[in-house]
């Protein structure tokens, strides 16, 4: 093609900002998006529903190659137990294996896509031309995933939220499976004090940046 495809890849850990700002890259460049958290969490659901443990392989693998869709729009896939069973099984090699290819082939769709997670940057679409990597403080994280949690109904004290957020960090960064890492060539955006419009305003300055070097 006369445009190569534009492929933007969001990383970071959780409650960073990384889904807002890539739905927002996503309706900027008109591109589709997936966030691939999802795919974790449905895994970790049906995990969870079936009755098994998240540190079981096999049972968690047999879910990954089955994803039930229904489960995408469950109210109980973005809960907190569900973040820890989504993080649980998103560190079985097999698991990853197993979702690997329907998140490669998004990534690979003529026009370009946007994908944000853990390893975009560097497992599913490491020649992606435009790479983020999205952090912020972990107490600033902790306040948002609180406030988001009062929204739905959930009030549970910012002490555990950030003793949850930081044991999901450990995790997500300390398996040896696609551990949460930055890409050598992302581009590094801090939203500690950053607001929203701020935010994707400096994402779409880094995104033209990196394209402009290509
Ligand atoms: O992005 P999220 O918080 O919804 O993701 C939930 C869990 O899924 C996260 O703790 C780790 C795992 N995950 C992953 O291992 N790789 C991805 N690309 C996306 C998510």
């Amino acid at each position: 093609p006369l445009v190569p495809p534009l492929v933007i890849a969001v990383d970071g850990p959780a409650a960073s900002g990384k889904g807002t700002i890539a739905k927002a890259l996503a309706r900027h460049y008109a591109l589709p998006f997936m966030d691939t958290g999802k795919l974790y969490r449905a895994c970790g659901l049906a995990v969870r529903l079936a009755g098994h443990d998240p540190y079981d392989a096999d049972a968690a693998t047999r879910a990954a190659r089955t994803i039930d869709t229904a489960l995408l729009s469950d109210p109980d896939l973005m809960s907190s137990l569900n973040s820890d069973y989504a993080s649980i099984v998103s560190s079985h090699p097999a698991v990853r294996a197993a979702l690997f290819e329907t998140q490669r082939a998004f990534a690979q769709a003529p026009g370009g896509a946007v994908l944000d997670g853990r390893d975009i940057g560097t497992v599913i679409a490491p020649d992606a031309p435009a790479k983020l990597f999205v952090t912020a403080a972990p107490l600033v994280r902790a306040a948002r995933r609180h406030a988001e949690l009062m929204n739905r109904g959930a009030d549970q004290p910012l002490a555990d939220v950030l003793a949850d957020i930081e044991a999901r960090d450990a995790r997500d960064s300390g398996r040896s499976a696609a551990p949460l890492t930055r890409a050598a060539d992302a581009a590094l955006l801090d939203t500690s004090d950053l607001g929203i419009d701020a935010a994707v305003g400096q994402a779409i300055r880094l995104v033209e940046e990196a394209l402009a070097r290509r």
